[in-house]
């Protein structure tokens, strides 16, 4: 079994900030699953999802995941909607220990508020339209070996936390 750790959760939720510092804390190495997709497809997020669609986007996401798993002693960012693939889910399970990083709906709201890059958000990045992604996502979030909310907590807090769960 391999030792990688996952970190999920909505946009927002500390996701790339925490893994840095834990995977610091480690001495592993840091991977940011949006970084790699950019990196393969040799543009943004924003332009994945303007110019190839959603569906396109999910499809590099999935195999840039199952690329990452293969690896160990990595801290792992992923997109927030990593999560929702079932083989996603079952590559992170495979591969390592998974960490889901919540926040309230206004502390997301506040953290996302604009920020250009997140296409999903883009249009409407209200309190309304982020409960209701993260109702339809939150059974996929709560299938973690570890939950932590970030509201209020800063980054260090919440990496200490993360090590000393795991
Ligand atoms: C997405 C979250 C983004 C990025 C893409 C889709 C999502 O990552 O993968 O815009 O579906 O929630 P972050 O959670 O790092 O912003």
């Amino acid at each position: 079994m391999k030792n990688n750790i996952f970190i999920t959760g909505f946009m927002g939720c500390g996701k790339t900030s925490v893994g840095r510092v834990l995977s610091q804390r480690l001495g592993w190495t840091f991977v940011d699953l949006d970084q790699v997709i950019v990196d393969r497809a040799g543009t943004s997020i924003k332009e994945i999802f303007a110019s190839k669609g959603e569906p396109a986007f999910r499809a590099v996401e999935t195999a840039a995941l199952a690329e990452v798993a293969s690896r160990q002693s990595q801290v792992v960012s992923t997109g927030g909607g990593a999560v929702i693939a079932p083989q996603n889910r079952e590559a992170m399970r495979g591969s390592g220990r998974i960490v889901n990083l919540t926040a309230s709906v206004e502390t997301i709201a506040a953290r996302v508020t604009g920020d250009s890059e997140r296409p999903l958000l883009a249009a409407d990045a209200s309190v309304e339209r982020i409960s209701s992604m993260l109702q339809g996502r939150e059974e996929y979030y709560a299938d973690a070996d570890l939950r932590i909310d970030t509201t209020g907590k800063t980054i260090e807090a919440v990496a200490s936390e993360v090590i000393d769960s795991l």
